[in-house]
């Protein structure tokens, strides 16, 4: 992933790239030779790149147990974050990082590239025109066979991959998860050690239910890396095929289908853009860490859900994650943030 962005950092005409870390030099090496970024310094780690460079941002594309560490060094050292989702590991590390932000005064803001596309942005706005909806779905069924650590993962499909659906659904209700009851299961036939496929119901506030029903091991008739999406209101129906089509059935002028073009700044491209504005014009992006966390909180509570077999309430286990992210070794002043803030639950 660190080569995609090198790719989109090296062809935007908002940012230069003065340098690239990887634990791994030689790896950063040859990333920075593909890309055509002769110019830029390469090290071992972040802390030896700054020792020579004096970036107004970092881009952070490492692993997510490194995540926290890396974007806490980078905003301590005064310089804001573009962060790779998911923020963290674990729900109270990312509580960390919130107070990180806001103990420096500096945006950490995680890149949720599933959010920009035109026609997402096309389809919230069918979705406003139905009226608040009863039921927003998503199915998404793919037969991935990656090999490595997504196929040792207990629950590879929720953890990895529900992230950006469950975004993307806030996004486009414009309203935030009250709970979850979810069941994740493997299949007979799946090459995965842990859970391929997963049913999450999730309630929103203003009443819309949720529901992610998905499989990593579901070969043929695949659907788009988005999935396939429809909403149910008191005008009709709304759908988006994951792709470019979204098709109303409400008896309002937008009816029908549209294939809609995509935009000028899309998947990852689309994150940059909106940073780079974020920084330009002091606005809050969508995805600065204090929004995104919710996101992150969909995924822990479903997994917990699937775990106990009992329904997850967010707000508890954000509140829970705030009393965990106190017992965590932290800095002072992440430490005083911590203690002066109240817990982010709904
Ligand atoms: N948005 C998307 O569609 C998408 C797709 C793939 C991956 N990702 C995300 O991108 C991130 C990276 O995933 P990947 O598949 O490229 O992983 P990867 O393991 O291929 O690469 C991660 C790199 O980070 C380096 N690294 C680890 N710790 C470091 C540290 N402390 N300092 C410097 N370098 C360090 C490793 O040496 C490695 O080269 C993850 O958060 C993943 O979820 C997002």
């Amino acid at each position: 992933m660190g080569r995609v962005w090198l790719r989109t950092l090296t062809a935007s005409e908002d940012v230069d790239l003065v340098g690239v870390a990887d634990l791994d030099v030689e790896r950063a090496r040859a990333a920075v030779r593909a890309a055509g970024a002769d110019g830029a310094k390469v090290a071992g780690s972040l802390g030896d790149l700054l020792a020579d460079t004096a970036p107004d941002a970092v881009v952070n594309v490492t692993v997510p147990a490194a995540h926290s560490e890396v974007n806490i060094e980078a905003l301590f050292a005064g310089i804001p974050v573009l962060c790779e989702k998911p923020a963290a590991p674990t729900l109270a590390e990312a509580v960390v990082q919130v107070a990180a932000a806001e103990a420096t005064g500096r945006l950490l803001m995680v890149s949720q590239s599933r959010r920009y596309y035109a026609a997402l942005e096309e389809y919230r706005r069918r979705i406003a025109e139905l009226g608040t909806p009863g039921l927003l779905t998503t199915g998404f069924f793919r037969g991935e066979r990656f090999g490595g650590f997504r196929d040792v993962m207990e629950q590879p499909l929720l953890v990895d991959m529900a992230i950006h659906p469950f975004d993307a659904a806030r996004h486009l209700l414009g309203a935030e998860p009250i709970s979850v009851m979810c069941e994740t299961w493997n299949p007979a036939w799946s090459w995965y050690h842990g859970d391929a496929s997963a049913t999450a119901t999730f309630l929103f506030d203003g009443g819309t239910r949720y529901v992610y029903t998905a499989s990593w091991c579901a070969e043929g008739l695949e659907t788009p890396w988005n999935g396939q999406w429809r909403a149910t209101g008191p005008a009709g129906s709304v759908t988006w095929d994951g792709e470019h089509r979204v098709t109303s059935s409400t008896g309002g002028p937008s009816d029908g289908p549209s294939d809609v073009p995509p935009g000028t700044h899309e998947e990852i491209a689309g994150a940059l853009a909106e940073f780079v504005a974020a920084l330009r014009t002091g606005t809050e992006p969508s995805g600065a860490i204090a929004r995104n966390i919710r996101s992150l909180a969909m995924v822990e509570a479903a997994v917990r859900s699937a775990e106990s077999g009992a329904r997850v309430h967010i707000g508890e286990l954000l509140d829970q994650a705030h009393r965990d992210a106190l017992a965590l070794p932290v800095r002072d002043e992440i430490r005083a943030r911590l203690q002066a803030s109240a817990p982010p639950s709904l």
